[in-house]
């Protein structure tokens, strides 16, 4: 279905849908340097025949020739059709779905965070392509690397797979950043995905740069790279031009928090802990009780947002771990895979900085705010390309509920354990640094630390099920996919679950 060339060669999208309304998104490749007239078609079924709307809008050279078509006055829960056309060039017919409204009972999403284009093939984007009874497809940032294609000297170098970075350098311009999002959309496995699903994002901190922080990242220097202000500013650009997002607040485009209803079934609330934090490991110190991972204005509005929230569930949308992720009692050697996974700092006896743990004060307070009432929250999260299953307590003590539960979703290409040790997956080894992991690190239920895959989350009122669903292989195209681990909350606490 993909197109290699034509008008329309990065495909179609769709994204952040609502009950009545969801945003298309197309991009217009021509010889043409000004603005292109397109139309668009929204159809209640495949051939476009029993139409619901279209309209005209305009590839703009100021938005990099992308379109954005906000469509509303939808129905809950209704799959839905459509196609762009220019020039007398047709997109791709494909499909959309408008989140359940009042009264549903039901609600199915895959996660991802991660992928990694030089890192494997989106063999992951390829399965949840396949899927048809999913309402969308919720991305915890990573959805492109800003790396330059080789690492520096001692970091583990991707595999010769065929899929380098067409900009060999990081990305650092408006053009750069344009660039990478555009080799993404050029790929066949995440074309299929946006042609069936929907989706809902947040950002890590590679949409940006590596490390970023409010004022700067790990990976940039100023004085070589410029102002990170600047740089920060057109990934933001790029980002909005080259995804189907609707901005939250069109007059703050830094601004990617947000809360999504879904009826009274879930709050879902996406936040970003990346763009607006103090610097990891930098001032003020851990322990001081202004240190902030959200920013005033998103804790703010975060806080006052799970308190009026009325829905059955909470959800948490966000690419850091909030539960521990190190423990002083573990042997050297579960502590160096930690450490080589940044799931523990480097001196092995405390949180990566980069995490929740690096903000303990804000992570106490948000705790608290989950804890009104407890066991109404699950948090997804991404960012350390491994699966987990974790409580989430507030306070140390024995015997009391969780305030809430933590899933985490492996990465979709970007390296495990496995690759970073240089041994093949599912090995002993690792599974001796899993089976030591749970037993020693508090509140820890389920890990699996080797596998690229992503994971279904599938809800009712009664419970919420994960199924981690793990590829065999990203270093070439593949179909194979299994259920790797299967978790359910029931009553605010987690138990495994047989495969069906
Ligand atoms: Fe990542």
């Amino acid at each position: 279905m993909s197109q290699a060339a034509g008008l329309f060669r990065h495909a179609v999208a769709s994204g952040d849908p609502l009950q009545d309304r969801v945003m298309l998104w197309t991009r217009v490749t021509s010889d043409d340097p000004g603005p292109i007239d397109v139309t668009w078609t929204v159809a209640r079924d495949r051939d476009l025949s029993d139409v619901v709307c279209e309209g005209t809008a305009i590839a703009d050279p100021d938005r990099d020739h992308t379109v954005h078509v906000d469509v509303d006055g939808l129905e809950p829960a209704t799959t839905y059709y459509y196609a762009f056309a220019a020039q007398g060039e047709q997109s791709p017919t494909v499909r959309t779905r408008t989140l359940p409204g009042p009264g549903a009972d039901h609600l199915r999403f895959a996660m991802v965070s991660c992928a990694s284009y030089n890192a494997g093939f989106f063999n992951a984007f390829g399965r949840i392509a396949e899927r048809e009874d999913l309402d969308f497809l919720l991305h915890l940032g990573d959805y492109i690397y800003e790396t330059p294609n080789m690492l520096p000297p001692g970091a583990p170098q991707p595999p010769e797979i065929g899929r380098p970075f067409d900009l060999i350098h990081q990305c650092l311009t408006l053009d750069d950043y344009r660039r990478r999002y555009a080799q993404y959309h050029g790929d066949p496995d995440i074309q299929a995905m946006h042609l069936m699903h929907p989706m809902i994002g947040t950002v890590d901190d590679h949409e940006f740069a590596d490390g970023a922080w409010r004022d700067g990242s790990s990976w940039h220097n100023p004085e070589v790279d410029g102002p990170f202000a600047d740089r920060k500013a057109a990934a933001f650009q790029a980002r909005w031009e080259w995804l189907p997002c609707r901005p939250p607040d069109p007059s703050d485009m830094s601004r990617v928090y947000r809360t999504v209803p879904i009826g009274d079934l879930a709050d879902l609330f996406i936040i970003d802990t990346r763009t607006r934090r103090d610097e990891p490991g930098g001032l003020p110190d851990r322990d001081d009780p202004a240190r902030t991972q959200l920013g005033t204005e998103q804790r703010e509005w975060l806080f006052g947002e799970l308190e009026r929230s009325k829905a059955h569930w909470r959800l948490l949308g966000n690419a850091s771990v909030m539960g521990q992720t190190w423990s002083e009692h573990l042997p050297e050697s579960v502590t160096n895979a930690l450490k080589l996974l940044k799931l523990a700092g480097e001196n092995g006896v405390e949180p990566d900085p980069d995490h929740w743990g690096g903000y303990p004060a804000e992570r106490v307070a948000l705790l608290d705010k989950l804890d009104e009432p407890p066991g109404k929250t699950v948090v997804l999260s991404g960012d350390v390309h491994v699966g987990l299953a974790i409580e989430l307590h507030d306070h140390d003590a024995p015997g009391r509920d969780p305030v809430a539960v933590e899933f985490v979703t492996s990465s979709l290409t970007s390296m495990n354990i496995d690759d970073k040790m240089g041994w093949p997956r599912r090995d002993e080894r690792s599974l001796e640094i899993e089976r030591i992991a749970i037993e020693t690190v508090p509140h820890w239920k389920w890990c699996e630390l080797d596998s690229n895959g992503y994971v279904v989350i599938d809800m009712t009122r009664d419970r919420v099920l994960a199924e981690w669903w793990f590829v065999d292989t990203v270093l070439a195209p593949s179909t194979h996919e299994e259920c790797g681990g299967r978790w359910m909350v029931e009553h605010g606490r987690p138990f495994a679950v047989p495969a069906p």
